[in-house]
This record gives C-alpha cells, sequence and structure tokens, in this order.
C-alpha cells in the first residue's frame, strides 16, 4: 500500500491508514458487495462508461442502488487520479452493503460502503507478452451469477492459486465440456483463422477489454464469432489469448503442459495487439473517447 497516497471512503480522500470500516460491515462478514477495475492511461480513465454501466448492473442484480451518479463517480476517479499524479494506474472500486447485525438477508436501507483508490499500473513484463504465458484448464468450481462483479471470489483466488502451483499464470474455466473464461479474464480462441469467445451470459463476466477486443475486430474485418468454445475447440486452437483491464491482451502458448499452435504468439494476437495499442494512443491522445 506504500505507492497509495490516499484513498476515497464514504466521502472523504484519506491516507490509506486511516480509512477504517466496522468489522460489521457485510463485504467483511458476507463478502456483500460489488467491485470495478477501471485502467488509466495517460492520465485519462479508459472505457469509464462502460465500467460504470457494468457496476450499476452488479448493483441493481443484488438489489443495491447506486449511492453515486455517474458525474460523481468521475469526479472521485479524477481527483484519485490528480492525487497520485496522473499516467499508467488502476481505479479499484467497491461498493458492499454496509454494518448491520449478522442476518443473512439483505437488511433494508442500510448506507453503503464505498471505497475507492487509484494504484501504480502493473503491466505483465514484455517477455510475457512476447513469449506467451502458460495456463491450465480446470472446472469452473464457481456460482451461476458470475456476470455479477461481485467481490467474493474465493473461488478465483483459489483457481489462481492453482494454476501458479503447476507454474502457471491463469486458469481457464471448464463447464459442462465447455470453456468460460479465465479465473480473472476473459478467454479468446482462434482457430482456422477466426476469433472465438464465448457469448455473454450468467457465466462469464461481460469484460470490457473482451468487448474492445470484439469491436476492434469488427471494425478492421477480422473474422470473430461470440460462440460456445468446447474444451475440444480449445485444445485444437491455433492461438489462445486472456484479456482483461490490467493484463489487456496476453497470448497463451502453453495449455496444461503442452503448446498451443506451435508454441508462439500468433498472427491474429499480433494483429489485434497492435489494434489494440493504436487505439491506445488515440485515446491518450483524446482522439477517441
Ligand atoms: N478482473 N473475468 C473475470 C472473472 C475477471 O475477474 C476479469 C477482470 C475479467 C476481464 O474483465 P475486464 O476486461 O473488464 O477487466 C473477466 C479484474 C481486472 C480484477 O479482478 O482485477
Amino acid at each position: 500500500m506504500n505507492n497509495i497516497r490516499q484513498v476515497y471512503l464514504n466521502g472523504a480522500f484519506l491516507p490509506p491508514a486511516q480509512a477504517q470500516v466496522s468489522a460489521f460491515d457485510r463485504g467483511f462478514v458476507f463478502g456483500d458487495g460489488v467491485y470495478e477495475v477501471i485502467p488509466v492511461f495517460g492520465g485519462r480513465l479508459f472505457r469509464l462508461p462502460q465500467h460504470l454501466a457494468r457496476l450499476g448492473n452488479s448493483l441493481r442484480e443484488i438489489r443495491m442502488t447506486n449511492p453515486l451518479p455517474a458525474a460523481e463517480w468521475q469526479r472521485v476517479f479524477e481527483r484519485l487520479v490528480e492525487i497520485q499524479g496522473g499516467g499508467e494506474l488502476s481505479i479499484y472500486l467497491q461498493v458492499t452493503r454496509g454494518v448491520a447485525p449478522r442476518d443473512h438477508a439483505f437488511p433494508p436501507n442500510l448506507a453503503p460502503t464505498v471505497f475507492a483508490y487509484a494504484a501504480p499500473l502493473k503491466y505483465p513484463p514484455a517477455e510475457e507478452v512476447e513469449r506467451g504465458i502458460a495456463a491450465i484448464t480446470a472446472p469452473d468450481i464457481r456460482w451461476l451469477r458470475c456476470d455479477i462483479k461481485a467481490i467474493a471470489l474465493l473461488p478465483n483466488a483459489m483457481l489462481r492459486s492453482q494454476a501458479l502451483d503447476q507454474g502457471a499464470a491463469e486458469a481457464i474455466l471448464l463447464r459442462d465440456g465447455f470453456m468460460t473464461e479465465g479465473a480473472a479474464s476473459n478467454i479468446f480462441v482462434v482457430r482456422g483463422g477466426r476469433l472465438l469467445t464465448p457469448p455473454k451470459g450468467p457465466l462469464i463476466l461481460p469484460g470490457v477489454t473482451r468487448d474492445l477486443v470484439l469491436e476492434l475486430a469488427r471494425a478492421h474485418g477480422v473474422p470473430c464469432a461470440e460462440e460456445a468454445v468446447s474444451e475440444a475447440v480449445l485444445r485444437a486452437a491455433d492461438e489462445v489469448w486472456m484479456t482483461s483491464s490490467t493484463k489487456e491482451i496476453l497470448p497463451i502458448t502453453r495449455l496444461d503442459g503442452k503448446p498451443v499452435g506451435d508454441g508462439r504468439p500468433g498472427p491474429l494476437h499480433a494483429r489485434l495487439l497492435a489494434l489494440y495499442k493504436d487505439y491506445k494512443r488515440d485515446f491518450c491522445a483524446g482522439k477517441v473517447d
């Protein structure tokens, strides 16, 4: 936490050590809350409306009112960016239901706990982008509402740790013979020159980076589809990538100890990464929103 100068908690900007939350907060006791991670490039909030829309959806699905209007969220984030000195950051924000005596059912009319900070963005090392990373497959042990960006991430933490134990960086999750997503990422595969990723629904998080990759692919004539990806298609893929706000578009070149395709990042990855970087450059220059 050394590199975080101030955090936002319930209306105040404070040094991290002074930001305190009740031990009876339902976020602490039940994991009753939702979160977002928003990248900041060149001091600007990347895809803010999309992240706020997803936050609104997560809150609605757990029957909470959004504590702040969009303009107020933006003001909080911009202040955090300014405090942190701009540049390349990631905003973490979480909203929990608030403090109440322990009882499972949602208590009405609680004051939510609203917490946010900006931290330096840690990019994957250049060699991971150039050579790709290793992933394992694992059964998707999570719940059936993965479209909600819930703070309760114990299964995801277990799955990521399982990957690390096996010398890999990510776990690709399988449910009923089909791929869902990564422990903390969305997954794309390339098969016969086509880019495929599973359709949105309750079993995956609708990733903001995922949507941007599809948007860029469509705009530049790269064949792509949102389509169920079976385990067999995953294992036979020419390329596999993971996407997230903090890892961007990372090639997966080993799966369960075996090479993906020829074991090197593929041509479609190079194409989409270049399009993504161009888009980011234009964004930093204020040419696109
Ligand atoms: N996680 N799926 C899961 C389960 C995730 O946790 C994430 C991102 C994604 C990618 O979503 P996006 O492109 O909007 O970042 C997909 C964030 C980065 C995290 O938990 O730190």
